[in-house]
């Protein structure tokens, strides 16, 4: 049988997962730890209430539900490729769910944020391109930057894997085991930096370490 590109175009995957309760374990566990991470990221980099954040790829809202309370009401906004896992988040995991509108939740596979203001000032895409092939990243980081013009900074995680390393599966820092060719997916630091400038973007890469050995970049928009 031939494999999906991503786990997540498996057919009937989010509904069978969401018909078990498994909104949770659709985004990968490790619910705390990851949600923490994404909220410290945003605030060291000056994130504060008054602020609009674009969580894309935003899943059950493991960040959802750590944003959703600390920015002012109607401040988050969300894609994926599924709605019904995300509003899934929202009955779920929202102690007060009045603070984001349903509106605000947005099925999107394709990276072009339809319906999502041009206000936003922090985006971040957790997990998401770690399950994706390398053209899908590159496509999306030229889409987004048009829908995006206020944007201070957009974080990405990916896998990365050594050049001389990456044309073979590599055991990541966490020991989780990523390819070239299959989900999880790694890819070349210069090859992701070559996407971002042609996409628009300048990028940084920030050391921290994150859940699954991911590496974490910081897009911020070329003058
Ligand atoms: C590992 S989960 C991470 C979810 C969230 N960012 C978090 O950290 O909790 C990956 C998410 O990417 C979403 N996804 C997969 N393919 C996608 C696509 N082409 N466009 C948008 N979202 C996608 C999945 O539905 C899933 O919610």
């Amino acid at each position: 049988m031939t494999r999906p590109l991503s786990p997540y175009l498996a057919p009937g995957f989010y509904d069978t997962a969401l018909a078990q309760g498994r909104h949770r374990e659709i985004v990968g566990g490790r619910w705390e730890e990851t949600g923490r991470i994404q909220m410290e990221i945003l605030q060291d980099a000056g994130l504060r209430s008054d602020h609009r954040l674009l969580d894309i790829g935003a899943g059950s809202l493991r960040l959802g539900c750590r944003a959703v309370p600390f920015l002012d009401p109607g401040h988050y906004w969300a894609t994926d490729a599924s709605r019904a896992l995300m509003l899934r988040g929202r009955a779920v995991e929202l102690a007060q769910p009045d603070r984001l509108p349903e509106d605000h939740l947005i099925e999107d596979s394709t990276f072009a944020l339809p319906g999502v203001p041009p206000t936003m000032d922090y985006a971040i895409a957790f997990g998401v391109f770690t399950h994706l092939p390398f053209a899908v990243l590159q496509q999306a980081l030229a889409r987004m930057h048009p829908r995006l013009p206020h944007l201070r900074h957009l974080f990405v995680t990916v896998f990365l894997a050594e050049e001389n390393e990456a044309a073979a599966p590599v055991r990541q820092a966490d020991g989780v085991v990523t390819h070239p060719d299959r989900p999880p997916y790694h890819f070349r630091l210069s090859d992701v930096q070559a996407a971002c400038t042609a996409g628009g973007w300048q990028a940084l890469r920030d050391t921290r370490m994150l859940p699954r050995g991911q590496a974490l970049l910081r897009l911020t928009r070329q003058l």
